[in-house]
């Protein structure tokens, strides 16, 4: 009975150890590399992302995210954003200050389903793009 006791806290106490370490890929995020790129190939994801992006996005923040007089660089944006941060951004917009002291708007994509829905192919692009693991252009998919 007591033997049994021991085992069982023990079991819970590696499971923590193991947890809190994030020795297991269950605490740690798996937006961190949200993408695959093989021989340059992406998966259907980023690709979906990448035409996406370009259907809407690149018209503020420039083709490949590099950004334009509107819209900031997302390749760098992306450097620092978290993937929370560019969710809430991308849902809920934004408004912010030009250098030139006018408000600088996004708005919300909350109610546009096609983005919604494929918000999380954006941000794999857009990361693969400002993690420099994928280049300009349209990238080739993955079959
Ligand atoms: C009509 C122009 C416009 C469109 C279209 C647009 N954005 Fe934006 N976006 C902006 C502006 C302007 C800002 C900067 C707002 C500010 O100054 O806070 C911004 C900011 C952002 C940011 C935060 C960047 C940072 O550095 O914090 C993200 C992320 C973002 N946009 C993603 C997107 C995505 C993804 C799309 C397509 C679904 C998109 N935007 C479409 C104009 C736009």
């Amino acid at each position: 009975m007591k033997f049994t006791r021991f085992l069982v806290s023990f079991f819970i106490g590696i499971s923590a150890l193991i947890v809190g370490t994030g020795f297991l890929p269950l605490s740690s995020s798996a937006q961190d590399t949200p993408y695959t790129i093989v021989d340059g190939k992406v998966d259907k994801g980023t690709y979906n992302g990448y035409r996406r992006f370009h259907g809407i996005c690149h018209t503020c923040h420039g083709p490949d995210a590099l950004g334009s007089t509107i819209g900031p660089s997302l390749v760098e944006s992306l450097k620092t954003l978290t993937y929370d941060e560019f969710k809430k951004t991308v849902l809920e917009g934004r408004v912010g200050t030009t250098p030139q002291g006018q408000p600088n708007v996004m708005l919300g994509f909350s109610t546009n389903p096609d983005i919604v829905k494929y918000l999380d192919d954006i941000y794999a692009y857009v990361k693969a793009r400002s993690d420099g693991a994928l280049g300009p252009g349209r990238p080739q998919k993955k079959r």
